[in-house]
């Protein structure tokens, strides 16, 4: 027997004792499979399960994604963050319904032409749902690898990709599956009492090592890990070396001033540009810059309202990828919507009740602090 045999032997005993019953994992359904893989992109997996069953519920297949108002795509990503992976969902979705009759491509290399699909996403698709040999290379493989072989180059280059896709490749070949692998893949799917294929399941059980044990940030548990002994840096006692990283660019930090601003029941809300950050998305009404209280005032009496009451709000911060919002915050009373427009370089503001808020209007996370409803 020889190393990839018996790798692949451990991992999948060791996922047969460990494998979660997440609810992408009951019904394989292409697009079962890819929403949730969109999802779980830069999101942790207790978090996407409430969004997945809201969404699936919402939009059961492709067609109604296709067809659905965007408002209510946002809506339903409302708090996922990385909104252009929703917007492409549904873009995609177009495509698929026009192009493919409505049936997601089964290879890697169509799927890839999607829109909002790269390499990891079409491999997770291909092997999961449609049983391809397609190592899906995402952060949680590349650290595995780099622990395993001891890969002393950065884990950001495409050469990097390419090893790593080598490498775990021989895994999921029918070839290399012992009869007590395949005595564990049997017993993963009474588990999760659904069928399951060898290269969709090594690559959970990859994904899930790398995220339960072989740890990203602090020290690996080794001592559970399944491939211990096939692991070149556990053996040089040297694990936190890897993976080499070169560190990521320091964020712009950003002050902004938010508003939020009352006119009887409602709350003036505006929609963000058609592209760049957040996109599309509802926002209270914010400009660049740490205003007084004084400056606060005429702000929202350039934007069309007669504040009688001003009241100051904590500041919070807010991090997305490359920029960082430090903000702070007032609450306006206003007692009339003076009939003068706003200038052109202010979007279009609206007032939207309470209950208007919370079910049509995806408004992100950055301004949840000052969003009191
Ligand atoms: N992260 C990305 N894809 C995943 C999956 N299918 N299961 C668990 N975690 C994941």
């Amino acid at each position: 027997m020889d190393n990839a045999s018996q790798a692949a032997e451990r991992l999948l005993c060791w996922y047969g004792r460990n494998v979660r019953a997440l609810p992408w994992r009951l019904d394989v359904s292409p697009y079962h499979v890819w929403l949730s893989e969109i999802m779980l992109q830069q999101t942790r997996v207790e978090t996407v399960i409430g969004y997945y069953e809201r969404f699936l519920k919402a939009l059961p297949d492709i067609e109604s994604l296709a067809n659905a108002p965007e408002d209510l795509c946002l809506k339903l990503w409302q708090g996922l963050g990385y909104y252009s992976r929703v917007r492409n969902l549904q873009k995609a979705a177009q495509v698929i319904v026009q192009r493919y009759g409505g049936h997601m491509p089964d290879s890697a290399k169509e799927l890839i032409k999607l829109p909002g699909i790269g390499d990891y996403t079409s491999a997770a698709i291909a092997s999961i749902a449609f049983g391809q040999a397609e190592p899906a290379i995402d952060g949680n493989l590349l650290r595995v690898f780099a622990r395993l072989t001891a890969y002393g180059e950065d884990i950001g280059d495409q050469r990097a990709k390419q090893s790593a896709r080598a490498f775990f490749l021989p895994l999921m070949q029918p070839e290399n599956l012992t009869e007590a692998a395949a005595r564990a893949l049997e017993s993963v799917s009474q588990s999760l009492g659904a069928p399951v294929n060898l290269p969709g399941t090594i690559n959970q059980a990859l994904m899930d090592l790398g995220a339960g044990v072989c740890l990203p940030n602090g020290e690996p548990l080794c001592s559970d890990c399944p491939l211990k002994e096939f692991c070149l840096s556990h053996q040089r006692g040297e694990e936190r070396r890897y993976p080499v990283k070169t560190p990521p660019k320091a964020r712009t930090i950003e002050n902004r001033t938010v508003l939020l601003i009352r006119y009887g029941d409602r709350i003036a809300l505006r929609k963000r540009p058609a592209r760049g950050l957040l996109a599309g998305l509802y926002e209270l009404p914010n400009t660049k810059g740490l205003l007084s209280r004084q400056e606060a005032l005429e702000y929202a009496r350039m934007l069309g309202f007669a504040p009688l009451r001003i009241q100051e709000l904590p500041p919070a911060r807010h991090i997305f990828t490359h920029r960082e919002w430090r903000m702070i915050g007032y609450e306006l009373r206003a007692d009339e919507l003076t009939p003068l427009s706003p200038p052109k370089e202010e979007a279009y503001l609206l007032l939207a009740g309470k209950d208007e808020i919370k079910t049509s209007y995806s408004i992100p996370s950055a301004f949840s602090v000052y969003l009191i409803l």
